[in-house]
């Protein structure tokens, strides 16, 4: 017997585990029902009373060797399993998903890029302007239909504070406040009392140009918006000025660009002209300048306004303006890799 408890003696000792189960499986083998040291507890009846002494001793060394044992194994086992192996370092981490731009923002952005490489500085002003920013200082006469209520989102009901129905506004604000020589490109929203179909929304956005200093002329127009096409569209684009009239620009133009999608030979989109309307222009009207206090006979200049939405609606072959406004996640996950 004494020898048994002997080589159980050793057997706890060397013990180790590396799992619960383990640790589990040792205690059931020393304490359980059929365990080695409930054995041993029970040959201990019929052990020999002069015996009796020596062996009790050696089981108790025995069995408060395995408690302790028991404890100090579980102890470690639970600190090393709070490391949640199921977590591998090594791998690659989760891909971030990229969003992608609006294709307002993308034309938008390029128009910028093309006239601020022309020296042009951004500028822009209040969505809710006044009558005399908006039309007044612009040259148009009191009774011009633009002013109707039906084009022009007015607010309370007051006449004088309206959303600006044009970014041609902003101009007038740059020249409030600049000297020639001025040189500014202002994007921004703006808004129209219009029915919302595949064509026009009664929101939008546009670019306004302005460029005054001395003797600036319609050929330094020209070629400006030359330039702006081709960067904008590809270098095989033409253009073409159609005479226009704006009350706040004479003479006015509105500018054609070859059809982005036959290159001038006539399509669908084209509707067989081979041409496509962009934008509008035109000299400063001496009026404008002398409402802002510039002088009109020593500085000259042009401006011009596009539609971002008619551009990005050109450039991204997109048939219908609504697109652009409901935000459809299908619809612009397909700009994502556009920069
Ligand atoms: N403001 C005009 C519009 O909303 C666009 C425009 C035309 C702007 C001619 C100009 C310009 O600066 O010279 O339709």
């Amino acid at each position: 017997m004494i020898n048994h408890i002997k080589s159980l003696l050793a057997e706890v000792e060397a013990f180790s585990a590396a799992s619960l189960e383990q640790l589990e499986e040792f205690r059931v083998r020393l304490f359980g029902k059929k365990g080695e040291l409930t054995l041993l507890f029970d040959q201990f009846k019929e052990v020999a009373p002069q015996d009796k002494k020596m062996i009790g001793q050696e089981i108790n060394v025995l069995k408060n060797l395995a408690l302790t044992k028991i404890k100090e194994t579980y102890e470690l086992l639970k600190k090393s399993t709070k490391v949640d192996t199921s977590l591998d370092l090594t791998l690659p981490g989760d891909p971030i998903g990229l969003g992608s731009r609006h294709p307002v923002s993308l034309a938008r952005n390029q128009i910028l890029d093309i006239f601020k490489r022309l020296g042009f500085v951004i500028s822009t002003g209040p969505e809710i302007e006044d009558d005399w920013h908006v039309f007044s200082a612009l040259n148009f006469p009191p009774e011009h239909p633009a002013r109707d209520m039906q084009d022009t989102f007015f607010i309370m009901q007051d006449p004088d504070i309206l959303l600006r129905t044009h970014t041609s506004s902003v101009q007038v604000r740059v020249m409030e406040h600049q000297k020639p020589p001025i040189r500014t490109i202002s994007p921004g929203r703006v808004f129209r009392n219009e029915a919302i179909s595949a064509r026009s929304h009664c929101m939008f956005h546009q670019v306004e140009g302005l460029y005054i200093d001395r003797n600036v002329s319609f050929a330094d127009l020209k070629q400006t918006l030359l330039f702006f096409a081709k960067e904008m569209f590809g270098h095989n684009t033409r253009i073409r000025l159609r005479p226009s009239f704006f009350p706040f620009t004479e003479p006015s133009a509105e500018m054609d660009v070859s059809c982005t999608l036959c290159g001038g030979k006539g399509c669908n989109m084209c509707k067989y002209t081979g041409w496509l309307e962009i934008l509008g222009c035109g000299m400063v009207d001496p009026n404008v300048l002398e409402n802002v206090g510039i002088d009109s006979q020593e500085f000259t200049g042009f401006a011009f306004g596009m539609g971002i939405e008619r551009i990005a609606l050109l450039k991204y072959g997109i048939k219908d303006i609504r697109l652009l406004f409901e935000n459809d996640v299908r619809f612009l996950r397909q700009f994502s890799s556009a920069l």
